[in-house]
């Protein structure tokens, strides 16, 4: 386990950064991602492979941050209104440069799908400046900035999406004030199926539904679940993962805005999931596998009986990405 503190700055060659240097334009992947698996809300999320997000980051002369593209979904080019743009300016205030970046978003997670849409583009951008101003930020600092973005989809700062995105694997929010990242190890053999029915679950609403106060029998179901799933992913103890991954305090709210979510939950498990749960605040709905054929399986499963609802949805299957967001050219 390692807390990532204000020395951490990824390193380079020096090959590496002259190359950065020269560089002037880049395109990133951006990465979706699962928050809270179950028992860790808004502390715990993880990174997905098969579903991310593009976008470029373009070093120009002209002073400031300009959105110039924006593809797949229909959303704010004015840099204040763009939670890309909202944590590229964070970023940018905290920086005095006399030249400015463009960005262009390719955008293919669907906002309001519950698999860090804000995420993905408000970690974009700034990962993308600090590449070609050769990495000045560590990671939770990117992170820090990052949190100013999807506050503005969101109407608060929390950091399970973001820091997944841009650390990979499993990633524990420790704190958001000061901001403390724990990066948890992904076993091997770990793999997500993800459902995404074709709705839009604001995460400002679903947040609303949920209760101030909580029982204290529940607080302390909730933690020994959390503190077994850490323990689970540390030593690669499957059933351990699988006995934890119960959310007793906000899944019983948030499972009503998602039609058919019972079903589908006690489907995965039938099929052989570990365990199924809201992923973010919905309406997608995770379940972790063992092995690449169980999450398959785990899939069809799941089609059988969402295709019979009516309702459109989309399907990922993806091993858990322990990279996180980087650079395709
Ligand atoms: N932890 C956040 C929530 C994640 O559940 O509201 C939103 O994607």
């Amino acid at each position: 386990m390692k807390l990532h503190k204000e020395s951490d700055i990824s390193c380079s060659s020096a090959a590496e950064s002259y190359l950065i240097e020269k560089m002037n334009e880049i395109k990133i992947f951006s990465p979706a991602t699962v928050a809270n698996v179950s028992c860790g809300f808004d502390v715990m999320g993880f990174c997905l492979d098969s579903v991310g997000d593009e976008m470029v980051v373009r070093k120009v002369e002209t002073k400031g941050i300009k959105i110039t593209n924006i593809e797949g979904f229909d959303l704010p080019y004015e840099a204040k209104k763009n939670v890309a743009g909202v944590s590229a300016l964070a970023m940018y205030d905290a920086l005095d440069l006399d030249f400015g970046f463009e960005i262009e978003i390719y955008k293919k997670i669907k906002p309001g799908s519950g698999i860090g849409s804000s995420a993905a583009s408000a970690v974009g951008s700034v990962f993308g400046m600090n590449e070609l101003l050769n990495r000045p930020f560590n990671k939770t600092q990117l992170t820090g900035f990052a949190m100013k973005g999807e506050a503005l989809a969101s109407k608060c700062e929390h950091a399970d999406n973001l820091a997944p995105a841009i650390f990979g694997g499993f990633a524990l929010v420790k704190s958001v004030s000061p901001l403390q990242i724990l990066e948890i190890p992904s076993p091997e053999d770990l793999y997500a199926t993800i459902i995404h029915p074709q709705i839009e679950v604001k995460t400002s609403e679903s947040r609303g539904l949920l209760p101030k106060e909580v029982a204290l029998q529940d607080a302390i179901t909730q933690w020994a679940n959390f503190g077994s799933l850490i323990h689970g992913l540390h030593t690669s103890d499957y059933e351990v993962i699988q006995n934890a991954l119960h959310d007793v305090i906000v899944e019983p709210h948030r499972s009503k805005l998602i039609p058919h979510f019972k079903e589908v939950k006690e489907t995965a498990i039938q099929a052989g999931a570990l365990g199924s749960g809201i992923s973010g605040s919905g309406p997608s709905i995770f379940s972790l596998c063992k092995g690449i054929e169980s999450a398959e399986k785990v899939k069809e499963a799941i089609e059988a009986i969402y295709s019979k609802t009516g309702i459109e949805y989309d399907m990922h299957v993806s091993k858990i990405n322990t990279e996180g967001i980087k650079i395709i050219q």
